[in-house]
């Protein structure tokens, strides 16, 4: 079943066409973006947000710089992707996938200045750009085929934030096995945590699976717990802004206290990200997990609930350790424990370092 959603970003001609998150539910909204200012602004409103989105918006950023500077040489050219790609990276701190989407492009301009013609770089990043959007809705796509395998008739699945089509370029990664067991006829519902501070999940995914036709119950993120031990629920799956390569996923403020809801109750726990999402390199004190305006916290959509003057902790993400885990579901397959080995066997890198 595909989403009953266009492409979160693409690239039209000379602009970047995003659907405005900030509108949504309330209307299907778009913001066109001519320059690279105008897609790192959209990042760090949250426009567009999820970590695939994120990449994908950054590399069209970037594709932005290159289709406007027809007049330009090699150089001049090169020295204004590099300002990009360092703006880019200054908009959000957490998600990996904006560092990665970046990388790559910039490695297809480095590799194509060496011809010296400025026409080459542009088609060079143009079309790395086109490929990461591309490639982010195949990877959906091959997760929900092995995902699926985790849905049974009946079941009730939970998850947190927003995961869905929005969070990606098309067809989202939680989501993916959700369209998928549902294509394949198997029926249950699905219960949404509302995500505060921002309520993606209330906003976003709630409104996603219900378009899509799939029966969704929202409940605060106080309520989860609860919910999982009187209701009963048989799977989480969350999504990931970063995993490391023990299996630490950083994902949307909320999932740790899920997870160790989860392990309380023994319901199994997988993360759901394509490869694009894992941070092979870092280990957790090279995490920056965002802290976001108390404005987020002391107000909900624009109306005050707090006191003036009141000090506010706004983590935007959270860290989950590994042994809390069920498993990680990829475009490769799912993943099961030990992830460190899993990890190291489906990147094929080695399981002495970073362990
Ligand atoms: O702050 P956001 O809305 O960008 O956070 C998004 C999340 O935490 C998602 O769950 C995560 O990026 C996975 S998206 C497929």
């Amino acid at each position: 079943m595909p989403p009953a959603l266009p492409w979160t970003v693409r690239l039209e001609d000379d602009k970047v066409v995003l659907i405005d998150q900030t509108a949504l539910p309330g209307q299907l909204r778009f913001v066109e973006c001519r320059d690279v200012e105008c897609v790192a602004r959209a990042i760090e409103t949250m426009v567009v947000r999820g970590a695939p989105a994120i990449g994908a918006t950054a590399a069209y950023g970037l594709a932005l710089v290159a289709i406007a500077s027809s007049s330009m040489d090699a150089r001049g050219l090169m020295e204004d992707l590099e300002a990009a790609a360092a703006r880019l990276r200054r908009t959000r701190p957490t998600a990996v996938n904006l560092f990665w989407a970046v990388e790559r492009v910039m490695g297809a301009a480095r590799s194509a200045s060496g011809s010296g013609d400025p026409e080459e770089i542009r088609r060079a990043v143009v079309s790395e750009a086109e490929r990461i959007a591309q490639e982010d809705v195949e990877a959906n796509k091959a997760i929900g085929r092995h995902g699926a395998e985790l849905i049974e008739d009946g079941m009730t699945v939970m998850t947190i934030c927003n995961a869905g089509t929005l969070a990606t370029v098309w067809y989202g990664t939680v989501t993916a096995p959700i369209y998928m067991a549902w294509d394949e006829g198997k029926r249950f519902s699905v219960i949404a945590l509302e995500t505060r501070p921002v309520l993606q999940g209330a906003r976003l995914t709630a409104y996603e699976l219900h378009a899509a036709g799939i029966p969704v119950t929202l409940i605060v993120d106080g309520a989860a717990a609860h919910t999982i031990r009187e209701k009963g629920v048989d799977l989480i799956l969350v999504g990931a802004d970063r995993i490391l390569r023990d299996g630490t996923v950083y994902n949307k403020i909320g999932t740790y206290s899920l997870a160790l809801a989860a392990r309380a109750h023994g319901v199994p726990i997988f993360s759901v990200a394509p490869t694009s999402t894992f941070d092979l390199k870092s280990s957790r004190s090279d995490v920056r997990i965002e802290e976001r305006r108390p404005e987020e916290v002391t107000t909900v959509r624009g109306v005050r609930i707090a006191p003036e003057g009141i000090d506010v902790y706004n983590p935007a993400f959270d860290m989950t350790p590994p042994h809390l885990l069920t498993g990680i579901v990829t475009e490769k397959g799912i993943l099961y424990q030990p992830l460190w080995l899993t990890i190291a066997r489906a990147f094929n890198i080695s399981t002495t370092a970073g362990h």
